[in-house]
């Protein structure tokens, strides 16, 4: 029996329920993507196992934005892992979902296990800058994780993608310690996707024979391969894993054209 993971990312939600990110009401955004999920899989056609939030879950860093988010989410909290993004702060997060993230240690990251697989979401989040780091106390956890599951195929989610994605002004904010993640994870042939947000566009490429993929944000799209910021006026996405034995399928999906736009 199939198991379905939805991977949401780069919310950007504000406390300001009206308030708009490059023009889109990003409050507005997610909750049509919400809905729609809602009710394909009312219908049937999805029962997620798990729904992994790959950060810049707010944008403004306030505690009303986290508690609006755990509202839209509903009841499909209990079903939710998270990890920070550059525009998140660990404590407010901390506060708003303590039972979905650990009671002890800097870092918001999880490890848990979902159909035969291993889940591992990584804390790339660095005070105060864009780009991430996952650090060495991070990469010792990720390498003692991996080893005590050799025999799991693995997912690993972080918020900054460990590759450039050939857009000069995102390519530099992203994961600093790439290098350091990468020697880890090519010890471990378990891992077979390194999935992550941030760059607010769908992105893969293999490296080392893992599969490397990013996921449209949940509110603003970026136009890929520019060297500045423009944004790309196509609908909010996300993505979904179908993980069967061994095997995995992985497929981003958009919402059909809708107004997100502030007016
Ligand atoms: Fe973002």
């Amino acid at each position: 029996m199939p198991t379905e993971i939805l991977q949401l990312t780069d919310l950007h939600l504000m406390a300001d329920r009206n308030a708009a990110l490059k023009g889109v009401r990003t409050r507005d955004s997610l909750a049509d993507v919400l809905r729609f999920l809602r009710e394909r899989s009312q219908a049937g056609e999805w029962d997620f196992g798990s729904i992994i939030l790959t950060g810049d879950l707010a944008h403004d860093e306030k505690l009303a934005t986290y508690e609006a988010l755990r509202e839209l989410l509903g009841d499909w909290v209990s079903r939710c892992r998270l990890i920070p993004g550059n525009h998140d702060d660990r404590a407010l997060i901390r506060k708003v979902f303590p039972e979905l993230v650990p009671a002890r240690g800097e870092f918001i990251n999880f490890s848990v296990e979902s159909s035969g697989w291993r889940l591992i979401g990584l804390d790339s989040h660095v005070d105060g800058e864009v780009y991430g780091r996952i650090g060495e106390t991070q990469s010792q956890w990720l390498a003692a994780e991996l080893s005590a599951h050799i025999a799991q195929p693995t997912i690993l989610f972080m918020h900054h993608p460990p590759v450039p994605v050939h857009s000069a002004w995102l390519d530099c904010i992203g994961l600093r310690d790439a290098g350091a993640l990468i020697d880890v994870v090519r010890s471990f042939p378990q891992v077979r996707v390194i999935c992550t947000g941030h760059v607010h566009q769908e992105f893969s490429v293999t490296l080392n024979g893992v599969r490397v993929l990013t996921t449209p944000s949940t509110g603003v799209q970026f136009r890929p391969r520019q060297d500045e910021l423009i944004c790309d006026p196509i609908p909010p996405g996300f993505r979904i894993f179908r993980l069967a034995g061994r095997t995995l399928e992985s497929n981003v999906i958009r919402l059909p054209e809708l107004n997100h736009s502030a007016t």
